[in-house]
């Protein structure tokens, strides 16, 4: 098997986009306004994304979304099935994490899986239990997909089954 973990200018063909986001489409904790075709190869074109290419496949995927000039989520982690528990999904978060664009930015991330969260604090992302700062309010809860809107001010998620982390505690 061969593995290897690619960043742009490496070039993938356009069914490799496809394929990719027919896969990730079928995971219920990937934000799936981000999985179609044209956003992952966006995001990977833009230098926003780390692949995890197994004999010419995709098969793993890690991107980071700009939410405003200071603020970077990284998420759609995203490890085939049948690759999950051997250290890639950490793998692609440590690349992810030394990106240069994130230099000087605050880099953060929300999950409700554990497995992205142990990956995440082994890429240097520490536990934060504050929703409304450094991060604010409306790139955390605002943007969950999870829960209705009028629910969200009382979320029972928050910091038990969903957990905020910040890469190197974001300088606080
Ligand atoms: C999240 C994901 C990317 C992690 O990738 P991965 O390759 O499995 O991650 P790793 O192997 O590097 O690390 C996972 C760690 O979590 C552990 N783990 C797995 N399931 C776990 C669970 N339910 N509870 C606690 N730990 C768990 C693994 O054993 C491993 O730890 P170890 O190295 O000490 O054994 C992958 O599971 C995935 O694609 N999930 C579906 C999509 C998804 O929900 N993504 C999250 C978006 S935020």
């Amino acid at each position: 098997m061969q593995v290897h973990l690619a960043v742009y200018p490496e070039m993938m063909a356009s069914e490799f986009w496809e394929k990719l986001s027919k896969d990730m489409a079928k995971e219920g904790g990937i934000l799936q306004t981000r999985t179609s075709p044209e956003e992952l190869r966006g995001t990977y074109e833009n230098g926003l994304a780390v692949i995890l290419m197994v004999d010419d496949e995709p098969a793993g995927y890690f991107a980071i979304w700009p939410m405003s000039e200071e603020y970077y989520e990284v998420g759609s982690g995203f490890i085939r099935k049948d690759l999950r528990s051997q250290g890639y999904g950490t793998a692609l978060y440590k690349k992810i994490a030394t990106l240069s664009v994130l230099d000087g930015k605050i880099a953060f991330a929300i999950s409700k899986n554990p497995a992205a969260i142990k990956a995440g604090y082994r890429a240097g992302f520490i536990r934060h239990l504050d929703w409304k700062n450094p991060v604010p309010y409306e790139f955390t809860c605002g943007l969950c997909d999870w829960i209705e809107e009028d629910k969200k001010p009382m979320c029972p998620d928050r910091n038990s089954s969903c957990t905020l982390c910040i890469l190197h505690g974001g300088g606080i």
